[in-house]
């Protein structure tokens, strides 16, 4: 297994300054991240694979050793796939814990070699969160310190 790259998937719908946050503190620990994202048929998402990952690459693009790719079915196929075995989550509050727990447990049965690191992010972004900014968004309010410029646009015009 590389344990120079680490996966981080999610749905990023949107992709947001937190989630850049820990990409970045990601790349002090590896020298490769993967940000993975879910293309899911059946879940209802504000933008299609391709919008978010054109999203993150606005955030990205200036930074070295990130590949932005995206899957569909389980994570650890896409992993297995891969042949690597590490992903990274973000930890922001008590609450995301019990979700998270979980989620490496059943990836864990499903794929015995799964590991799972979480990272937490500045207090400033902690309460971050995809849904939050749509919120904003969908009442017009201040985004400026929760996403990038090219996803505010994009926002706006989903909206
Ligand atoms: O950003 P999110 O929505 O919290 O990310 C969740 C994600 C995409 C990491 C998780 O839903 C996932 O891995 N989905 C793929 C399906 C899967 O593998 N399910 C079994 C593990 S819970």
């Amino acid at each position: 297994m590389n344990k120079k790259i680490v996966v981080y998937p999610g749905s990023f719908d949107p992709f947001t300054i937190g989630h850049k946050d820990l990409v970045l503190r990601a790349k002090k620990i590896f020298k490769h991240v993967v940000i993975a994202v879910l293309k899911n048929p059946k879940k209802h998402t504000m933008f299609t694979a391709e919008e978010r990952m054109d999203i993150i690459k606005s955030y990205v693009d200036d930074i070295e050793g990130i590949t932005i790719d995206s899957f569909e079915g389980l994570l650890v196929d896409y992993l297995k796939q891969k042949e690597l075995n590490l992903i990274m989550r973000g930890m922001r509050m008590l609450s995301d814990f019990e979700y998270e727990f979980q989620m490496s447990l059943t990836n864990r049965k499903l794929y015995s070699d799964f590991e799972a690191i979480y990272l937490v992010p500045s207090i400033e972004y902690s309460f971050i969160s995809s849904s939050i900014v749509k919120e904003i968004a969908q009442f017009k309010g201040d985004l400026d310190l929760l996403v990038n410029e090219y996803t505010k646009k994009k926002l706006y015009e989903k909206i």
